[in-house]
């Protein structure tokens, strides 16, 4: 009855979450099947950001009941910012949840799947759902258990919550208040990876920049996330840093001045603008002009040219007009990102855009996608053109998922590259000489010592 499946939707920091949910269980003597199949029990790990994901959450558990119709002693959770975001409310549509658990009591996940399992062995009558959604001080600090297994490549949530108000966002309802983790209970963990041979890790934060800022002094100008940065880039065994995500907030010098200085922070970071125009970016309160966000580019990328950036845009914004979205298209072009993650606007309600509605259709958000995925394309090829022949440093993940022999890796740009190796790489870092590059894909081959292998 402890065979448990999480099914994570949403962000990094849900995938984190989850990841130490399965840890913390693996400690109480559950195993964690991938196959949803072979599960006693079901936990999803849901996201509110935009309407279709809590649709998709909602969709999965309603087919879940059916499982549990047939089987009265199946289980199913929904855990995160879904769980937060609906509280209760999600019991109408799904009455028979046995467990609701809200985005500051992960922890409490294995103590309520062993009272259920009690329950369902005869020790106590059955509850109905169990409804764990309160805040809890403190609850940042629980989120730091990884799995025995080797991971080559880590998140590590190093604060949660949100205290921006973009008005569209409700992150800052479903994660509550910024809360920052201890500076030395983080460089503790990623020590302990480090021991158990990952060689990169990703800091995980709504505003990562803001790190502990009311919590922690700055020291000799240097703000809370660059002295972490510091303390992380002295961990033996750590090899790369990558962090999400930033905001142009508080982006200053130190941090600036940090890419070229600490040798094991990646040239690329994802930074998020949100639209090219100020206008729309007043509508949605987020406090920087998109003249403001270029100047932090510029800056970044004279400190460190090769500087691969990416970052998230939302589309249809209510009010967005041609001219709006002109702008932000007139950025795309003068930044030239080498990647971005592009969002149709969705109302979430209770955020302050709402009353604002939902004007543009969703054919012209449609349009407006396509046409910034078109721009990335054009410039996501001239920047893998230009790699053609040159050697990177990968770090190699796993077998492709096509091709014998084939492997996946990425380099400090976070390009990801297929190239034939062995399973005996996996983890490592190699020279690969890249061969191919389309849009999306790069491909390359071994390097050693200045000589091109055939594998
Ligand atoms: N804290 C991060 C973003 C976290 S949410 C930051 O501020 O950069 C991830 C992305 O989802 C956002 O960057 C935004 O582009 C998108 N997003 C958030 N709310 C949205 C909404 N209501 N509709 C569409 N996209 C949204
Ligand atoms: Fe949401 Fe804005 Fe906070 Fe990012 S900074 S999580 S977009 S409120
Ligand atoms: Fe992440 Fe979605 Fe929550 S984007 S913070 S899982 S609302």
């Amino acid at each position: 009855m402890n065979r448990v499946h999480i099914k994570t939707y949403g962000c990094q920091m849900n995938e984190r979450d989850s990841e130490a949910v399965a840890a913390m269980l693996r400690g109480r003597g559950y195993s964690i099947v991938s196959d949803e199949a072979d599960a006693d029990i079901v936990l999803l790990n849901t996201c509110s950001v935009r309407e279709l994901a809590e649709q998709k959450a909602m969709g999965k558990a309603g087919h879940l009941r059916k499982r549990r119709r047939k089987n009265p002693d199946f289980m199913i959770g929904v855990m995160g910012c879904m769980a937060q975001n609906r509280g209760v409310n999600i019991l109408d549509r799904l009455p028979d949840l046995d467990l609701l658990v809200g985005t500051q009591k992960f922890h409490a996940v294995p103590d309520h799947l062993d009272h259920l399992i009690a329950t369902r062995q005869g020790q106590g009558p059955r509850p109905a759902t169990i409804i764990d959604l309160d805040a809890e001080e403190g609850s940042q600090n629980t989120i730091r258990a990884h799995s025995e297994e080797r991971k080559i490549s880590a998140f590590v949530s190093i604060m949660q919550g949100c205290n921006m108000k973009c008005s569209y966002c409700i992150v800052p309802k479903t994660r509550g208040e910024e809360r920052a983790r201890p500076m030395d209970d983080i460089v503790a963990e990623i020590e302990e990876l480090a021991r158990n041979g990952t060689k990169e890790v990703t800091l995980l934060g709504q505003i990562v920049n803001q790190y502990a800022v009311r919590e922690f002094p700055f020291a000799n100008g240097k703000s809370p996330f660059v002295q972490l940065l510091e303390r992380v880039n002295a961990i033996d065994g750590i090899e790369r840093i990558r962090f999400t995500s930033p905001h142009p907030v508080g982006f200053r010098e130190d941090l600036i001045e940090c890419y070229g200085r600490l040798e094991k922070l990646c040239e690329y970071i994802h930074f998020p603008m949100q639209s090219g125009s100020d206008r729309i970016l007043k509508q949605m309160r987020r406090p920087y002009t998109v003249e403001r966000f270029k100047r932090i580019v510029a800056a970044l990328r004279a400190r460190c040219p090769d500087l691969c950036i990416s970052t998230d845009v939302i589309v249809g914004f209510p009010g967005e007009t041609e001219e709006d979205f002109e702008l932000t298209r007139q950025a795309f072009a003068d930044i030239r990102f080498d990647m971005a993650y592009i969002f149709k606007y969705s109302v979430r309600p209770g955020t302050t855009a709402e009353p604002l509605g939902d004007p543009i259709s969703d054919e012209l958000k449609m349009q407006r996608n396509q046409l910034l995925l078109d721009q990335l394309e054009e410039y996501s090829l001239a920047h893998n053109k230009t790699l053609l022949g040159t050697v990177q440093e990968v770090l190699i993940e796993s077998p492709a998922r096509k091709g014998e022999g084939m492997f996946v890796g990425r380099n400090r740009g976070y390009r990801k590259i297929v190239l034939p190796a062995s399973e005996r790489l996996v983890g490592e870092l190699v020279q690969v000489k890249i061969t191919e590059a389309s849009s999306t894909t790069l491909i390359g081959e071994l390097v050693l010592e200045g000589v091109e292998v055939g594998v």
